[in-house]
């Protein structure tokens, strides 16, 4: 029995739920362990726009979830889907059978997604989502006859997950250099942020579409010939909220048209709303070769990412013999009923309740207030895009990361929020159904918290 146990074991007012009584086993993801188990954080149960902890105390989600609730907490449309589904069809492969549900969210998710993005394969996370692109890039040149494009091109402070794929497109310093050499032959383009030239901007800065054109030193360095993909998320979520700069999208795809390359967005983030459109590609107007997706796409009720290929990208496949498979890749739980019934129950919500409309709306107003914090002692930067928000505080001296997390720690107990923090930036990202006032209130606890922590 942990000794931690009494410091969490609640006292079960009426309605309060059950909590854990032995914290030893559970090895939090992401956390600092022995600080989590001296002084938990826990949630017990959510509704709409709030979490309730076990002693039934209501906390403000400001980051739906992990960037993933996006039509909100247990909505009883998803929960009766996902109900329904369990009773009929728990489980069925998707290795040489499938199920109706499957096709119905495929077809759904492609007439979402702009241009002839309309091939979809399934996975269970933002992770798998990102490596089934990363591996569908170097099978599609194979298939083809271009065998010499291996190459892979990140970009430094890209957020792409967990796997080693991902790893190693991704340029999270902590996240990479613990774990050995990871993909060989991998580049990164520069960052897009720049505070000398960025900061308090609202939306996609001025400067910066030049940083694109990186691209094409890589290229001469290696030549075309040997590159499969570039990969990016069009708003860098994880590291700070970095929107990219007016013009730099389009520049990156047309460097990518000239030399053959494949343009991937990783939009686990930006899918389903959370910049005013079912994806970034959208937005921006510039339409990727493959783009991945996860988190939105069941409102984070059940694990479920993919990825959505150009036609053409998935016609290069359909040759050979028809009885043969056309890609060796796949997951136990690629579009898992329930994931499916989950997503569909998710996209109607989505288009009842007009939320990605919702979001975009909203956004001038959600900049408005993430600014009202511009001149609190600390704030270094703000950037806000779609319904989210970033803000840079100054590190305390030689405690990189310390304030931010007093910060998350002070909201959760002292402000009744929940906030993201990466190092000392703070990340807001509420779920599409926050009303006006909830916005307010939720940049005025934030406030309150950076007082106390600056
Ligand atoms: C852009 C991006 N890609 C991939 C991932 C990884 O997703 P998951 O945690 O579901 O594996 C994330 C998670 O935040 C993300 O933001």
């Amino acid at each position: 029995m942990a000794d931690a146990s009494a410091s969490v074991r609640a006292n079960s007012p009426a309605g309060a739920a059950a909590v854990p009584n032995d914290l030893a086993s559970f090895w939090l993801p992401f956390t600092p362990n022995r600080a989590f188990k001296r002084n938990p954080r826990l949630i017990a149960r959510a509704r709409d726009m709030h979490y309730y902890a076990p002693d039934g105390r209501a906390v403000l989600d400001g980051t739906s979830g992990l960037w993933c609730t996006n039509a909100g907490h247990n909505r009883d449309p998803i929960v009766a889907a996902i109900a329904r589904q369990a009773e009929q069809l728990d489980y069925a492969p998707t290795f040489q059978f499938a199920h109706p549900g499957a096709f119905a969210l495929a077809s759904r998710i492609a007439a979402l997604a702009p241009a002839d993005l309309d091939r979809v394969f399934f996975c269970n996370s933002g992770s798998e989502a990102v490596d089934t692109a990363l591996k569908i890039a170097l099978a599609y040149h194979n298939v083809r006859g271009e065998g010499t494009r291996t190459r892979l091109i990140g970009r430094e402070r890209g957020y792409h997950g967990v796997g080693f794929g991902g790893i190693s497109v991704g340029g999270i310093v902590n996240n990479r250099k613990a774990f050995g050499t990871l993909l060989a032959g991998v580049d990164h383009l520069p960052a897009t942020y720049s505070r000398e030239h960025q900061a308090f901007t609202r939306g996609e800065p001025e400067w910066g579409a030049h940083l694109a054109d990186d691209l094409e030193r890589i290229v001469a360095l290696h030549d075309a010939s040997t590159i499969a993909a570039v990969i990016v998320e069009p708003m860098a979520g994880s590291t700070g909220v970095l929107p990219p700069p007016k013009g730099y999208l389009e520049r990156l795809r047309s460097i990518c048209d000239r030399h053959g390359i494949l343009l991937i967005f990783d939009e686990v983030i930006t899918g389903f709303g959370r910049l005013g459109y079912a994806f970034a590609a959208e937005r921006y107007g510039v339409t990727p070769d493959l783009l991945t997706f996860a988190k939105g796409v069941t409102s984070g009720s059940v694990p479920m990412g993919g990825v959505i290929a150009r036609r053409r990208v998935y016609d290069a496949f359909m040759r050979g013999p028809e009885r043969m498979i056309e890609l060796f890749h796949g997951y136990t739980y690629s579009a898992h009923p329930l994931a499916c019934a989950a997503g569909l129950a998710a996209l109607d919500l989505y288009r009842e309740e007009r939320l990605f409309e919702r979001a975009r709306a909203l956004e001038p107003l959600f900049a408005d207030a993430a600014m009202t914090l511009r001149e609190l002692p600390g704030v270094l930067d703000i950037r806000t895009v779609g319904l989210t928000a970033g803000i840079d505080l100054a590190p305390s001296p030689g405690a990189a990361g310390a304030r931010g997390y007093d910060a998350m720690d002070r909201a959760f107990r002292d402000e009744d929020l929940m906030i993201r923090v990466t190092g000392d930036t703070l990340a807001l990202c509420p779920p599409l159904i926050a009303s006006e006032a909830q916005i307010g209130d939720m940049f005025d606890k934030v406030a309150r918290v950076i007082r106390a922590v600056t």
